[in-house]
């Protein structure tokens, strides 16, 4: 089999950059190691930058995000208890959408489909060879038999697991990572959210976040230690634990009912770099992970594929390498900007073991000058609704 870029994984960074290759007529082959059905499963976050809505739309697989995502204005901090609306729209004249990851994914896989562009599900033992040369190959297993694809660039968008990144040699690539000492644990009900908004919440007890998929589904998230299992957790104990760090009036209104989905997340910072070996190219979590408290996870993927679809269209194009070898530098400038970002949130919101009373009076001062000015709310709208320089 031969193709002009091999893409590894079937996640939101390889899908993506599989509907910008299509449109640009460049071939492309998406090997993924699981089932279509196992992508669909995983439940991720759900904000959308404009720029992620707008790239969803040129690429033609808007047709239900526009239907059923919701614009948010803002969001709302809560800083025990208390609460500081953060409105992007009237601040800088931006929104974000509501709309899941999952659904994202699975509208991204349908078009794939429909188009008939190849993809390789369920592919076992995939291997990538010879990068650092002018013919790159992919082999894996399916139904019990050996396969090699032949191509012209590797796109590595198999997540922080995948087998792209660790395939680089470990003197050639440079690793920087925070792991944070806790992680998230999330219900998905469905019942209709507690507020219109995202609720952002620091409290004593830990963080909490009070999200959304639809009108009639919410998502909700306790912040936990690193050590919790979520079989330790029943149903009533998370609402319990949940209602205790927000507003009482909020706690009061929240609608509770069985979960549908209970799991934890760890917390990382993670970015390596450089982000192109050869013909090799790494994209999204294969790249880079943010802590969830800036919702830019899947919103870096998307700023990411799009950039290397632009340089693979100036190469097949307009026989260039200016684009292939400007990715690496472009993209790490985007990620460090988003880490910083991701990292301040998370710092700003959550409790630390260690931190003592000191860091929870600079926390408070944080919310203090958040609340008093203008322009540092500014600024966390421009982050938060994406930022590019
Ligand atoms: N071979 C083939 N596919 C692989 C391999 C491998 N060796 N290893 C992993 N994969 C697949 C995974 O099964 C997964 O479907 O690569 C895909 C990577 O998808 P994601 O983990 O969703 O990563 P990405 O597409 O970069 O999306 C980033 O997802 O994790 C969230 O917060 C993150 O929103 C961000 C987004
Ligand atoms: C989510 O809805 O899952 C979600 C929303 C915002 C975040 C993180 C997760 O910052």
């Amino acid at each position: 089999m031969r193709t002009q870029v091999a893409i590894i994984g079937a996640g939101p960074a390889g899908l993506t950059l599989g509907r910008l290759l299509e449109g640009a007529g460049i071939d492309a082959v998406i090997i993924e190691q699981r089932s279509a059905e196992y992508v669909l499963g995983r439940i991720r976050a759900g904000v959308l930058e404009q720029s992620s809505v707008d790239l969803l739309r040129q690429m033609g697989v808007n047709q239900r995000m526009d239907a059923e995502g919701i614009f948010h204005d803002g969001i709302e901090l809560s800083f025990d208890g208390e609460m500081l609306r953060v409105n992007f729209n009237e601040l800088i004249a931006r929104r974000v959408m509501v709309y899941g990851q999952t659904e994202v994914t699975r509208d991204l896989m349908d078009a794939r489909t429909a188009s008939g562009a190849k993809s390789i599900y369920e592919a076992g033992d995939v291997h990538i060879h010879d990068f650092d040369g002018e013919t790159p190959r992919v082999t894996f297993t399916k139904d019990g038999q050996t396969h090699q694809i032949e191509c012209d660039f590797i796109a590595g968008c198999d997540g922080f697991h995948g087998v792209s990144r660790a395939s680089v040699p470990p003197s050639a690539i440079s690793l920087f990572e925070r792991v944070y000492p806790f992680g998230w644990l999330g219900v998905l009900v469905d019942q209709p959210p507690v507020a219109e908004e995202l609720i952002y919440a620091h409290h004593k007890r830990g963080f909490a976040l009070c999200s959304m998929r639809s009108l009639t589904r919410s998502r909700y998230y306790v912040q936990v230690d690193s050590t919790e299992k979520a079989e330790n957790w029943s149903d009533d104990r998370f609402w319990d634990e949940l209602r205790a760090r927000l507003n009482p009036d909020i706690a009061e209104s929240l609608k509770t009912g069985p979960s549908i989905e209970k799991s934890i997340a760890p917390l990382r910072s993670f970015v390596a770099e450089p982000l192109r070996f050869g013909r090799l190219f790494l994209t999204g979590d294969a790249a880079h992970i943010v802590p969830p408290t800036g919702a830019k996870g899947l919103n870096m993927a998307i700023h990411d594929v799009m950039e290397l679809a632009t340089a693979l269209q100036e190469f097949y194009g307009e026989r260039s390498d200016a684009g292939i070898n400007a990715y690496s530098g472009n993209v790490l400038e985007n990620t460090w900007r988003t880490e910083r970002f991701s990292w301040w949130m998370t710092q700003l919101l959550h409790t630390f073991p260690d931190s003592g009373d000191f860091g929870r009076r600079i926390q408070r001062a944080d919310f203090d000058y958040l609340a008093a000015s203008r322009i540092a709310r500014q600024s966390l709208a421009e982050n938060y609704t994406g930022f590019r320089a």
